[in-house]
């Protein structure tokens, strides 16, 4: 496998190759199948860090998925009680439908923990969350994930979607920081 990556002012080991992301995709894939065939799910793909993931993971589906992207943007509203949440790019009802959450990484939860408030607003028949990584000594999410591609310590990574500063996520292997 490739050498240490360099992005910015930190140095990055390899960590999960290319392969073994592909074989677990093809794994994840199987597994929604089972679940989801019939149910004409929608898949809604957190922007930008699951852009990569998506892609793969949806060439790999057999259950006719529907896919939209989404990103969740926080704004000053016009309350002084500070922030609040928005999902922008969402064009399709999700009334009744059974949603699947794509996501390169839950960390802490918090963002999960807003996207789902905002698509319970929606009325969905369901919310399954499926995410590439998770931090399981870091998540606090109030939801767990259904579908996780590899649990992974509590240490930054980037590459396959996922950025250090907008910059190494073209890379086809994910890299750990090296500290
Ligand atoms: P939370 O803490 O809300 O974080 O679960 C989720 C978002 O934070 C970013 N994040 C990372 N990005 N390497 C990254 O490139 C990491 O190790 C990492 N940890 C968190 C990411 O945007 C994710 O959606
Ligand atoms: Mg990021």
């Amino acid at each position: 496998m490739s050498a240490a990556v360099q992005i910015h002012d930190l140095s990055f080991v390899p960590f999960i190759d290319q392969a073994q992301i592909q074989t677990r995709i093809e794994a994840l894939a199987k597994e929604i199948d089972t679940q989801f065939t019939g149910k004409d799910p929608l898949f809604l793909a957190v922007l930008n860090g699951a852009f990569l993931f998506a892609a793969d993971l949806l060439r790999e589906l057999k259950c006719q998925p529907e896919i939209s992207f989404v990103k969740v943007s926080s704004y000053q509203g016009t309350q002084s009680t500070g922030r609040v949440d928005e999902l922008i790019g969402l064009q399709t009802g999700l009334k009744d439908r059974h949603v699947i959450v794509l996501e390169d990484i839950l960390d802490t939860g918090v963002t999960m923990n807003k996207i789902f408030t905002l698509l319970e607003s929606e009325q969905p028949a369901s919310i399954s969350i499926c995410t590439l990584l998770l931090k399981p000594e870091a998540y606090k999410g109030k939801h767990q994930p259904e579908f996780v591609g590899f649990e992974i310590p509590d240490k930054f990574v980037v590459g396959y979607g996922l950025d250090y500063k907008e910059y190494g996520r073209e890379l086809k292997s994910i890299y750990q920081l090296i500290n």
